[in-house]
């Protein structure tokens, strides 16, 4: 077994990529890698996969376009192989997409690692896997393994979560952030291994609200749509929770905020309990509205949120409750 070594490789200089299994999100991917003019040979045991992809690829070419092809960007640098260890051989970066299901993963994981070129950077698109689990019957490199999950579809949402498992090399991790981000993709890097991730737990305390709302007769799923897409949504959609509500804080902010709101005051908005309003987690909050309002005051705040907002909606209204 030769030592793992990711410093070889100079994640600028990856073209040669394997996509595992080419469904949803797969698919996506190898679209995404193709655009950026990179080769990709893909694999899925399904008989109609390879036929399914291409197709894919075809109907999405002129959207790709649109986007912009990198240089070199080709259809053809798509290569499909019913054959595991031939889809990985040539291989510098694989993305698995292979069902949610553990023990498949695992045992799919293991057999990549056991094939792939030994320098070879593994990343699985699990929806909440950690990969601390999903590693472990890797007995090769399990070092060279991450977790990358991205938003469907790929090509076009640019956030993907990355984080790696106990046996994880932290340097790897670095390694596929600097490979996404050369790629035009959003790594979010995670130090912390949680299920769910990040984005996944966000949306899921939204949906099970929601979930209990329809099942309870509070809302009709018509409103609980519009309630997010004429409002908080197109906040969210370029600040985010947390400075969202530093906003509404007015010139306090976050700290007057969270003094003012104990969440305890709305315990009968949600079924989620929340958790104590410490000193510590008010400062934790405030300092991070701090670092990330960098430098501008809540009023060059605001006029930024109203500008974005106004350009936000004036680019969604010929689009809405049209399907083009
Ligand atoms: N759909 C989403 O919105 C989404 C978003 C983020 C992450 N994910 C994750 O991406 C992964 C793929 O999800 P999807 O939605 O594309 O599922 P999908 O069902 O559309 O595709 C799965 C593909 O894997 C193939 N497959 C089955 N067994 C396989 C094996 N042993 N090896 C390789 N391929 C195999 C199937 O033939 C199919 O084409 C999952 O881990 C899922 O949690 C999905």
């Amino acid at each position: 077994m030769l030592p793992f070594n990711v410093t070889n490789l100079n994640p600028r200089d990856v073209n040669q990529i394997a996509i595992i299994g080419t469904g949803v999100i797969g698919s996506g991917w190898a679209a995404h890698f193709l655009r950026q003019g990179l080769a990709v040979t893909a694999y899925d045991p399904a008989p109609e996969a390879e036929s399914r992809l291409r197709q894919s690829i075809a109907n999405l070419w002129p959207t790709l376009a649109k986007l912009g092809l990198k240089e070199g960007a080709s259809q053809e640098k798509l290569t499909f192989t019913f054959d595991l260890p031939t889809a990985v051989s040539q291989a510098q970066f694989i993305q698995e997409n292979a069902p949610e299901r553990l023990s498949l993963k695992q045992a799919l994981l293991a057999e990549i690692d056991a094939t792939a070129p030994a320098t070879a950077v593994i990343a699985s698109s699990t929806s909440g896997y950690a990969m601390t689990d999903l590693q472990q019957n890797c007995t090769h490199h399990p070092e060279r393994m991450v977790v990358a999950h991205p938003f469907n579809p790929p090509y076009l949402v640019p956030l993907v979560e990355v984080v790696g498992g106990e046996k994880t090399d932290p340097a790897v991790v670095d390694w596929a952030v600097a490979f996404y981000t050369a790629v035009g993709k959003k790594p979010l890097k995670m130090n912390k291994e949680i299920p769910g991730f990040i984005a996944d737990r966000l949306q899921e305390a939204l949906w099970r609200e929601a979930l209990h709302m329809v099942n309870e007769g509070m809302a009709t799923v018509a409103e609980i749509d519009a309630a997010i897409t004429w409002g908080p949504g197109l906040r969210w959609a370029f600040m985010g929770p947390c400075l969202t509500f530093h906003l509404a804080g007015g010139e306090g902010g976050m700290r007057y905020m969270l003094e003012h709101f104990d969440p305890e005051l709305f315990s009968n908005w949600t079924y989620l309990d929340p958790p104590p309003i410490t000193d510590e987690l008010i400062n934790t909050m405030a300092e991070g509205c701090k670092a990330e309002a960098d430098g501008r005051s809540i009023q060059e705040l605001e006029q930024w949120r109203d500008k974005t907002l106004i350009a936000l909606m004036k680019a969604l209204q010929p689009h809405q409750h049209q399907i083009e």
